[in-house]
């Protein structure tokens, strides 16, 4: 089922998400299937629980075959719950984001460039990843959800966040999660 998402400025999108304790759960399927539905609807290389008011510490991603953004880098769809990050080394990416929650608009993030990432899977079987550029963003942006921080917050040059239409002029925008 199609959710709305809850757009910045909903105290919702504020709160520190709790743990999932229990895996295999009808409720557990049905939020993931909802959140595929809204992702998919709404065309976002990700999503985060909260974003529909599910305040659980679990957020899907992806960016395969995607037809707004033919030459995107490939992210393998991904469930992933309850999410340890740790960054590999100091360097930093700065790149643009968008978010489903600030529709519209677009913001020049700077985000670890090296990463490693694990959690659960919806069965709760553990995995881990090491990224880095595009998916090591994407992940960073989707997990922010689930301590209440939006991509705004982590902008630091503001003349490089603004309206789609105005900071790319008619050209295809960078993709939104
Ligand atoms: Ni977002």
């Amino acid at each position: 089922m199609i959710r709305e998402v809850l757009r910045m400025g909903d105290p919702r999108l504020l709160r520190v998400a709790q743990p999932v304790t229990q895996f295999s759960t009808p409720q557990l399927d049905a939020l993931l299937q909802d959140m595929r539905d809204t992702m998919a609807q709404l065309d976002g290389a990700g999503l985060a629980a909260p974003q529909i008011g599910v305040d659980l510490r679990v957020v899907i991603f992806g960016s395969i075959s995607n037809p707004r953004y033919p030459d995107a880098p490939v992210v393998p769809a991904t469930v992933l719950i309850n999410p340890e990050l740790v960054p590999l080394s100091d360097d930093e990416e700065e790149g643009w984001e968008g978010c489903l929650s600030v529709p519209g608009l677009r913001g020049w993030v700077p985000r670890w460039r090296h990463l490693r990432y694990a959690g659960c899977d919806e069965t709760g079987q553990r995995f881990e990843r090491t990224v880095d550029g595009f998916h090591a963003r994407v992940v960073q942006h989707e997990c922010d959800h689930l301590d209440g921080v939006l991509y705004p917050m982590r902008v630091r040059d503001f003349r490089r966040f603004g309206f789609i239409e105005e900071l790319f002029d008619g050209q295809t925008p960078p993709l939104a999660d």
